[in-house]
């Protein structure tokens, strides 16, 4: 998956007007054990307030689970994200 270089710091002062979301060291991990899938793996990015972002990748890939941790629809195994 590519991802935006991370241009912006959210918790920095101005950050956060660029930035509608972040993810710093994302990690999303479903099950647990032999039965543990790693769908996050430590991603950093930056989504930016009023662009056009796509998200890529093959099926399996993680991308609605990236979606659902951004949008704080879902937690994370490790990590943060930041909205607005
Ligand atoms: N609720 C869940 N329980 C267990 N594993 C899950 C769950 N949701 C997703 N996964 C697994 O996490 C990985 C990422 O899935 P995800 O749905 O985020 O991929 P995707 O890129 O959106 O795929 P698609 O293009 O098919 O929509 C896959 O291995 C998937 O099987
Ligand atoms: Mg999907």
């Amino acid at each position: 998956m590519t991802t935006a270089a991370a241009v912006y710091d959210p918790q920095l002062p101005g950050g956060a007007a660029a930035v509608a979301a972040s993810a710093r060291q994302v990690t999303k991990a479903y099950g647990s054990g032999e039965t543990r899938v790693t769908a996050l793996d430590a991603v950093d990015v930056d989504i930016q307030r009023g662009r056009f972002t796509a998200i890529m990748g093959p099926s399996g890939s993680g991308k609605s689970t990236l979606m659902h941790c951004l949008a704080g629809l879902d937690t994370v195994t490790e990590g943060r994200i930041w909205i607005g």
